[in-house]
């Protein structure tokens, strides 16, 4: 029986020239030889085939990455997009926020929160969506974004059901938050978890997946893009064609000014006939750390800023901006139909392959701690089904209404929370002026968006308030 398995596994492993994963299978208990083998099950030895062919046509023609990545920044062109001031598409902003109020009020949209990521570069070492962001109110990422969602259901009576991706690193810590707060007032009904997969890493000539431990690969989070294979596995992509939705909603959990389901971004989505729509801010700087939105090869598609050469990103037009001035919010609109036909195709999304320092056994057993990058990790993004749309429309917003992204710790100058805080205190000044209020830029003032926006004609806010 355990020759059996053994056997199988050998089987399975040989032609891929994998045989090393169970080099250490006498030494390991029934327990341990048990994880190990159903981790060899899972393993899709024509995808490890499939990437190691890539690779090594890739090494052979002397063509790395970054060179593709230049190849196609100097092809690329401004995306068909619906400006600021409205241009560019061919109905009216007011038309587009009709047709996202009806498409809301008809109970067909969704929305999907990935937050699959943990607070790493922000110092927190728990997942984002627990860190505790507002301003006054101290509310977590997820409560700002979860209510804010409630006030959109409100708004068009109708609950929207929210779809939260994790990964196996918040997947359990994220049940229990959510449950605990019950799910901030989230119809559980309404409310889904799926956890994304994790994928192997191999020595940087690709040769050997790596093993964590004698009796474990090692296994990183796939992506965001493993959201779409996630989705279907998980049924949740079924719950959504169950309840008839048509569009979904898709945003991180790191950006506490999402416009969630934002009825202009939807309409506009619908009317322009798109399968994938996507927020973009116009880059501050032409070297800003987020992704690219272009136009090339007659396509929609994302560079990311760590790919974009610099040469590329200082490009200007003839009026003196920016050439590739879209910045990716990782905002999206997505027809559920588009969604279900690319996770039907096998490896609709390509994989990302970034150079890491990972720590794994060596042959004698023992752990190795590499001083220098010496693995391969793979990622799939969500953005990389821009291309696959038939059609693909990009929309511009106010980065100052829609933006303040929280990767960084405040020791850093950009992307972190105490700026993050401030937009948030800024925008809700704003509101508070156009219901008519008085308040001075320095009044620390947080808005809840279950509030029910009612103020005593002239009202003056002078110490720090929150209206919830
Ligand atoms: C990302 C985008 C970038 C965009 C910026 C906007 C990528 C590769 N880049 O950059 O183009 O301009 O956001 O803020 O997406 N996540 C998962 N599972 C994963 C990996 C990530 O759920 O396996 C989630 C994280 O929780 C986070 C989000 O995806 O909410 C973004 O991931 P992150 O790696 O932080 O991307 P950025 O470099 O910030």
């Amino acid at each position: 029986m355990e020759d059996e398995r053994l056997n199988r596994l050998r089987e399975k492993l040989r032609p891929i020239g994998q045989e090393h994963l169970i080099a250490f299978w006498d030494r390991l208990s029934a327990a341990e030889r048990g994880q190990l083998a159903r981790r060899i099950d899972e393993l899709d030895g024509e995808l490890f085939r499939e990437l190691q062919a890539d690779f090594r046509v890739r090494r052979a023609s002397g063509g790395d990455e970054k060179s593709q990545w230049a190849d196609l920044a100097a092809r690329a062109a401004s995306p068909p997009a619906m400006r600021l001031d409205g241009s560019g598409v061919r109905f009216t902003a007011d038309q587009a926020r009709q047709r996202g109020a009806e498409l809301l009020r008809a109970g067909q949209v969704g929305m999907i929160l990935v937050a699959g990521g943990l607070g790493t570069r922000l110092g927190f070492d728990q997942p984002k969506g627990l860190f505790p962001l507002g301003p006054l109110s101290n509310r977590t990422l997820f409560q700002i974004l979860l209510e804010q969602l409630q006030a959109v259901g409100r708004k068009y009576g109708v609950r929207i059901p929210l779809y939260v991706m994790t990964s196996p690193s918040t997947d359990e810590v994220t049940r229990s938050f959510l449950s605990e707060h019950r799910w901030f007032g989230v119809h559980a009904e309404d409310a889904k978890i799926f956890c994304q997969a994790t994928m192997w890493a191999v020595d940087d000539r690709f040769e050997r997946i790596l093993l964590e431990s004698p009796s474990s690969l090692f296994l990183g989070p796939d992506g965001h893009g493993g959201m779409l294979a996630a989705l279907a596995k998980s049924g949740c992509l079924a719950d959504m064609q169950r309840r008839g939705l048509t569009q979904i909603f898709y945003g991180q959990i790191d950006n506490p000014l999402l416009q969630v389901c934002d009825e202009l971004f939807l309409g506009s989505h619908v009317l322009a006939g798109s399968e994938m729509t996507t927020q973009v801010v116009r880059k501050r700087d032409p070297l800003e750390r987020v992704g690219n939105v272009v136009q090339a090869d007659g396509k929609v598609q994302v560079i990311e800023y760590s790919d974009l050469p610099e040469e590329s990103a200082r490009q200007t037009s003839a009026d003196g901006s920016l050439k590739l001035w879209a910045g990716n919010l990782a905002v999206h609109a997505l027809d559920v139909a588009f969604l279900s036909r690319a996770a039907s195709q096998r490896n609709s999304l390509p994989f990302h392959l970034a150079k890491k320092k990972v720590l794994f056994v060596g042959e004698d057993g023992r752990l190795i701690e590499p001083e220098k990058p010496n693995a391969i990790r793979f990622e799939r993004f969500i953005f990389d089904l821009l291309p696959l749309a038939r059609q693909a429309l990009v929309v511009e917003v106010d980065p100052a209404e829609a933006f303040a992204p929280v990767k960084n710790s405040d020791d850093e100058p950009t992307d972190n929370p105490r700026l993050a805080r401030a937009a948030m205190m800024a925008k809700d000044r704003r509101t508070l002026r156009t219901l008519g209020a008085k308040v001075a830029d320095d009044v620390p003032v947080e808005i809840n968006p279950l509030w029910n926006g009612k103020l005593p004609a002239g009202t003056v806010i002078t110490k720090p308030t929150y209206f919830a």
